[in-house]
């Protein structure tokens, strides 16, 4: 008889300057992700054009899924909740049919304008801006929110918790870390659990998940059955494919660099068909073998016989071996 496995939701990480819109393709085409979330678009004073939703979050003409099929959610940051509100619907009128609110940010230009993680200090303001958003979306949009667990420290993280699920998200990310913490490990995954228990709403676990056992670990010690996958994903493009191999009862297939080098060469087309002018790809590459070169000494041998190469003629013609 085959053993009963719960339902494992793997959530692609909102990641600035990291995730964008070709690398959600990419990851998504690569498999196991049921969803993914929209580098934050900032709300400030003003009200987003189309043109500037499209290039945040091109997924929107696609009925808001990537080209493999992934659905795609919008996350917006900000702290003047009417204006988040417009802008909210603004996304909605073209398209965009899940929202997501970032409570974590921790960029400081981000924090002095009160964006993202300082918001953390404020439970009050928090449910207010969810609170504003649930009442003037229409209701079959759902709203989701994504939170550290707090600014300095964790004092305030069930009562952030319960502002975004009380002023009506139907779900809640929580990323184990304070704000001052940074990305230090380890992520405190027994927060989330304590945070899991406090809310009514679906909680999402995020925090160093790197390899197929801190998933298991992570899941067990958080009791969620949603986790988020961020650098992890990067540094390993087949991370929740091995995950979703394993959940469904299969050998986990660690993938070999033949198959990565596919993918990259996949990523450096795809960059160049977004922007064809040499910087964009060229640094989008090297960014990424930045960071696949500490799981894969491969990535490293490529990345440096790329690294002073300047156009894009030269990278394809040393991808090209
Ligand atoms: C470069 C970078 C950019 C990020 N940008 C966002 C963002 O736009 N919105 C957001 O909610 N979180 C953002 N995050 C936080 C991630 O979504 C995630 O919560 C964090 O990286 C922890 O997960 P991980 O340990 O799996 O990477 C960012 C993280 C990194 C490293």
């Amino acid at each position: 008889m085959t053993e009963l496995k719960t339902e494992c939701r793997l959530i692609l990480a909102p990641m600035q300057g990291l995730v964008d819109p070709v690398m959600r393709d990419l990851l998504t085409r690569i498999g196991g992700f049921d969803e993914c979330v929209s580098e934050f678009v900032r709300i400030t004073h003003t009200v987003h054009s189309r043109p500037t939703w499209l290039k945040h979050v091109p997924e929107i003409t696609n009925g808001n899924k990537t080209y493999a099929g992934v659905p795609c959610v919008v996350q917006l940051l900000g702290s003047d909740a009417d204006n988040m509100a417009v802008n909210a619907l603004e996304a909605v009128r073209f398209g965009a049919d899940k929202i997501d609110l970032n409570f974590g940010c921790p960029a400081p230009t981000v924090n002095k304008h009160k964006g993202g993680a300082v918001l953390l200090k404020e439970p009050e303001l928090i449910f207010h801006i969810v609170k504003t958003l649930r009442e003037r979306l229409p209701d079959h949009i759902p709203l989701t929110g994504k939170m550290r667990l707090g600014y300095e420290d964790k004092t305030l993280a069930l009562e952030c918790a319960a502002a975004i699920a009380e002023g009506g998200a139907c779900g809640l990310t929580v990323h184990a870390r304070t704000k001052v913490e940074g990305y230090e490990p380890p992520a405190h995954w027994d927060w989330v659990r304590k945070i899991r228990e406090s809310v009514a709403v679906p909680v999402t676990a995020n925090g160093d998940v790197f390899t197929l056992q801190d998933y298991l670990d992570i899941k067990q010690v958080s009791g969620c059955d949603s986790i988020m996958l961020g650098r992890g994903a990067v540094m390993r493009p087949d991370l929740a494919r091995q995950i979703k191999q394993h959940e469904r009862g299969e050998q986990a297939e660690e993938a070999g660099f033949d198959e990565v080098m596919d993918w990259i060469r996949l990523f450096f087309d795809l960059c160049l068909q977004k922007e064809a002018n040499n910087k964009y790809p060229i640094a989008r590459l090297k960014q990424w073998l930045g960071m696949m070169k500490r799981v894969y000494p491969e990535a490293d041998t490529l990345f440096e016989r790329i690294r002073t190469v300047k156009d894009t003629e030269g990278i394809q013609a040393v991808l090209a071996v």
